[in-house]
């Protein structure tokens, strides 16, 4: 399979491409006649409706025609799944190949896996559109210890003429119960290794893949995920690195992604229609589809944030969600087409699951429906006297609702749902679709500091509309710019990314002009670069996007040995106001087990300012430019600055591995206050 380079479609591409979308849509607005035709009682065609049969105490199939999905029965696991002549798109040779699994534990305890599995069958829904079923397990506390202390739920829907299998759980753990933290929960797929290589997550990020037998061969790098594949079946793989860490997505981000085979040419996709039930709001990072071949549906992770992520009950507190539904979605193509059809067929079907959320065919009270949510309504503006003498609009900033809490607390909420948008151009923003609740409304976004929350809580009734009206938020400011370093994103992006090492590469990263941070090994080419002396930039003569490694790691000095670094930022100032105070805003993308500590224009004096020991997020090992923002303003006495050159050093003075270390998404240095 070729693939075009999606940035350098010309104008003509694109009208066929457009054109092409046109045209599924047609298609597929036959198709919902059809379906509709289907439904009407007395019209139906014989064996397209959707239809259950127990086969057995043991399983269950449910068949639309399109799709049959076997089930093992009470357990509730995805057994089988044949679609347009392949009798089990799943991978047959092995047990766990369409399952829910939570990680998690009781306090102190060892960490546990549970599978979820369903004691009991039940059919909640059976007619001609649609069936939905239901695998439920009990709770109690005989079961302490070795099952998760939840209730759980399990539900599938298959509707006629939709080639694929909506899922959703519904977890609820009662008043009363053990404590426990939970980790993860998420739907797994381990899909046919002999049909299924070529991964698709995005418009750019597409390739053919290695195996898992390649992986089983290949030299294990710095942790067991990266490997680096040196006797793969296919040569082209040959001397690759392969992690799964490297097809990590921000969750706003994360609608579909899956497998292709080219024989037959069938596509397995996940569509997630909403963000609503995953945690950590729109920039969390998650894993997406990786080798095995593997699908997932991360709905929660301590991935690129750490335990402060983590769900944990104490004092048995209860708590009841929804997860999902997402849809496993299948489709196919002539053999004389292009496989890449399946990608934009895909898209095409995300698109149209997300118009149709919430969805009208869920059978769960816990499920609200569209009247059941509401609306809420406002404008943005940022007030930065030092920008702008008026208000300007909160362009594009990111609103969200989430459970109520401190300004910033979204990224790390874990138990509740969150509800985000990005404004308009104006700093408009809707919200719609919103569970009934109690919650905070926040803001952050592009271009300023800082965190908003709206100081009244919002409560959102079934069918509420509210309109806040105009918001405005005063990022953090005490006086003038004196200089910045950044641009106030969350990210490290716009900083200098290295090159790979050559012997080190995943080739879909080599040329690309948004990913090179995925990359395995960037964090040891600092000592590369800098295999002496620490970076030193120097305002008004460096560029951060050149001089600025994007990460502050340690230095690899060989023999598994890694010594703390010191960055030093240079400035001159022409005139100090002694007995005034200047404030630096240090704003951190990514911290992992470190201490940053701040000195002025003496590196051996005591330091003004640290962090204390910050950040689980991992994110330079897993290749994330990002993990968890964090906000520090520091004062700084004017008679420690001089007239003349001044040196700000930054130390991250931990240094026991290579993966230690900060990104700094920001840093500015303010004057005293002036009128
Ligand atoms: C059912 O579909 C056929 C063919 O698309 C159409 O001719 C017919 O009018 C439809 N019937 C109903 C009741 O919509
Ligand atoms: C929301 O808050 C109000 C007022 O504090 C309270 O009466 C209500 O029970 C809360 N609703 C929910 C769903 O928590
Ligand atoms: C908002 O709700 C939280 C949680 O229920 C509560 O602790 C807080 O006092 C409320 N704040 C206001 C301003 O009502
Ligand atoms: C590497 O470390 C070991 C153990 O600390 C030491 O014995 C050895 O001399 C070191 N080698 C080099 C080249 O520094």
């Amino acid at each position: 399979m070729k693939l075009g380079d999606p940035r350098k479609k010309s104008g003509w591409v694109m009208l066929q491409v457009l054109l092409l979308h046109l045209l599924v849509q047609s298609v597929h607005s036959q198709n919902s006649r059809n379906k509709l035709n289907i439904t009407n009682p007395g019209q139906s065609i014989p064996g397209l409706a959707v239809q259950l049969r127990r086969v057995s105490n043991e399983k269950v199939v449910v068949d639309n025609g399109i799709i049959q999905v076997t089930f093992s029965s009470p357990q509730g696991l995805i057994t089988g799944i044949k679609y347009n002549g392949i009798d089990n798109v799943l991978d047959d040779e092995i047990d766990d190949r369409g399952y829910w699994d939570v990680v998690w534990y009781e306090p102190e305890k060892a960490l546990e896996i549970d599978k979820l599995e369903g004691t009991k069958f039940e059919i909640i829904t059976q007619n001609e559109e649609q069936v939905e079923i239901s695998f439920t397990r009990t709770w109690t506390i005989s079961k302490r210890g070795s099952l998760v202390p939840l209730n759980v739920d399990k539900r599938y829907i298959i509707r006629t003429g939709v080639s694929g299998i909506y899922m959703y759980g519904i977890l609820e753990r009662l008043e009363g119960w053990p404590d426990v933290d939970m980790d993860q929960i998420r739907i797994v797929f381990k899909l046919n290794p002999k049909k299924f290589d070529f991964m698709a997550i995005s418009d750019d990020r597409q390739r053919s893949m290695p195996s898992m037998a390649d992986r089983d061969n290949a030299k294990i790098l710095a942790y067991k995920e990266a490997v680096l594949l040196t006797n793969p079946k296919n040569p082209m793989f040959k001397g690759e690195v392969d992690d799964k860490y490297m097809y990590s997505m921000e969750d706003k981000d994360n609608n579909v992604h899956g497998w292709i085979s080219s024989d037959p040419p069938v596509g397995f996709w996940m569509i997630t229609p909403s963000d609503e039930f995953r945690l950590g709001g729109p920039i969390k990072q998650d894993l997406t589809s990786h080798a095995g071949p593997i699908t997932l549906s991360m709905f929660t992770s301590t991935h690129y944030a750490g335990k402060e992520m983590r769900m944990d009950y104490r004092n048995g507190e209860p708590w009841k969600k929804v997860f999902g539904p997402v849809l496993a979605y299948l489709n196919s193509v002539s053999p004389k087409d292009s496989t890449l059809r399946l990608w934009k067929d895909a898209k095409r079907q995300m698109a149209e699951e997300v118009r149709s959320w919430p969805y009208d065919f869920v059978n769960s009270e816990d499920y609200p429906l569209s009247h059941q949510r509401g609306t809420i309504e406002g404008q943005l503006y940022i007030k930065d006297r030092y920008v702008s003498r008026l208000n300007i609009y909160g362009k594009f900033a990111f609103v969200g609702l989430a459970p109520c809490g401190e300004a910033g607390s979204w990224q790390t909420e874990s138990k509740g749902y969150q509800f985000w948008t990005k404004a308009d151009r104006k700093g408009r923003f809707i919200i719609e679709n919103v569970r009934a609740g109690n919650y905070s409304l926040y803001s952050w976004g592009y271009g300023f500091i800082g965190d908003y929350k709206y100081e009244q809580n919002i409560t959102i009734t079934p069918g509420s509309q509210m309109n806040v009206g105009p918001l405005v938020y005063e990022p953090p400011r005490n006086g003038p710019t004196l200089w910045e370093i950044g641009v106030p994103d969350r990210t490290a992006g716009e900083f200098y990314i290295p090159d790979p090492y050559p012997t080190l590469m995943n080739k879909l990263y080599v040329n690309p002009l948004q990913d090179r941070f995925r990359q395995y090994g960037l964090w040891d080419r600092y000592a590369d670069l800098y295999p002496q002396n620490d970076l030193v930039y120097t305002v008004g003569v460096s560029d951060y996007k050149r001089d600025w490694f994007f990460a502050h790691v340690t230095r690899n000095v060989g023999n598994n040995t890694y010594d703390s670094t010191t960055w030093q930022i240079i400035f001159n100032l022409e005139n100090v106001n002694r007995v005034g105070l200047y404030t630096l805003r240090i704003a951190l993308a990514s911290a992992a087990d470190s201490e940053l500590q701040v000195r002025v224009n003496n590196p051996k004096s005591d330091h003004i300012f640290t962090t204390g020991l910050i950040g689980k997020d991992n994110a330079i090992a897993r290749h994330g430019i990002h993990g968890l923002y964090r906000l520090y303003s520091i004062n700084v006495a004017g008679d420690l600055l001089s007239v003349g050159d001044n040196t700000i050093y930054l130390t991250q003075s931990r240094s026991v591995g290579p993966f230690q270390g900060v990104m700094y998404d920001y840093i500015r240095l303010e004057s005293p206050f002036t009128t």
